[in-house]
């Protein structure tokens, strides 16, 4: 298994299409994640330069060829470097440290860059409560549908 950074191709935003749909219930509780993701990924937004309105960053893992997990980092234009992220593994490929090593790419970013990503955990995904704990996820708020927003702080801060 090899964790890359990427740019936007055609392959992985057919990955990011399947996730969406396979884990948006897990993910989010709201009926639009696979529209809001496309957004999300779509690829001038991706080609956007750190510091722009609108820039995404994406990392992925790789396995047999093709991509299995993604971890991503998007400007929504909140001030003060407070960006939005998703996360997902699928599910053959979970509890093998993948989302640790995207994990690990990401907030190195975003401490490098003086980043603080904030992230959603819907109710009941205990896998996703225990995964943001671990890295040191704060609780900030929980939004009306139930989901709980965490948020990282970066390390230099
Ligand atoms: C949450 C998710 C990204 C974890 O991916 P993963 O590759 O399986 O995670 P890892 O193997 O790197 O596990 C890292 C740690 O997270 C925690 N964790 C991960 N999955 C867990 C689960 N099902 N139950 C409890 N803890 C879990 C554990 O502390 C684990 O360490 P351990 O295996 O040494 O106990 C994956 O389950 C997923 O894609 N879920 C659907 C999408 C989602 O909910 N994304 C939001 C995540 S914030």
């Amino acid at each position: 298994m090899s964790v890359d950074l990427v740019e936007a191709t055609s392959e992985f935003l057919d990955h990011v299409e399947r996730v969406c749909v396979e884990n948006q219930t897990e993910r989010f509780a709201v009926d639009n994640a696979g529209e809001l993701f496309a957004r999300f990924y779509a690829p001038k937004r991706l080609a956007k330069r750190l510091g722009e309105p609108g820039w995404s960053r994406v990392w992925v893992a790789r396995a047999e060829g093709r991509i299995v997990a993604h971890a991503s980092l998007y400007d929504q234009g909140e001030p003060d470097g407070v960006v939005f992220g998703h996360i997902s593994v699928e599910r053959p490929w979970r509890r093998s440290g993948v989302a640790d090593a995207l994990q690990a790419e990401r907030l190195a970013f975003c401490d490098a860059h003086g980043l603080t990503l904030v992230g959603p955990i819907a109710p009941g995904n205990d896998a996703s409560a225990k995964f943001c704990g671990r890295w040191g996820f704060q609780v900030g708020w929980v939004d009306r549908v139930g989901n709980t927003w965490v948020f990282h702080s970066p390390q230099s801060a």
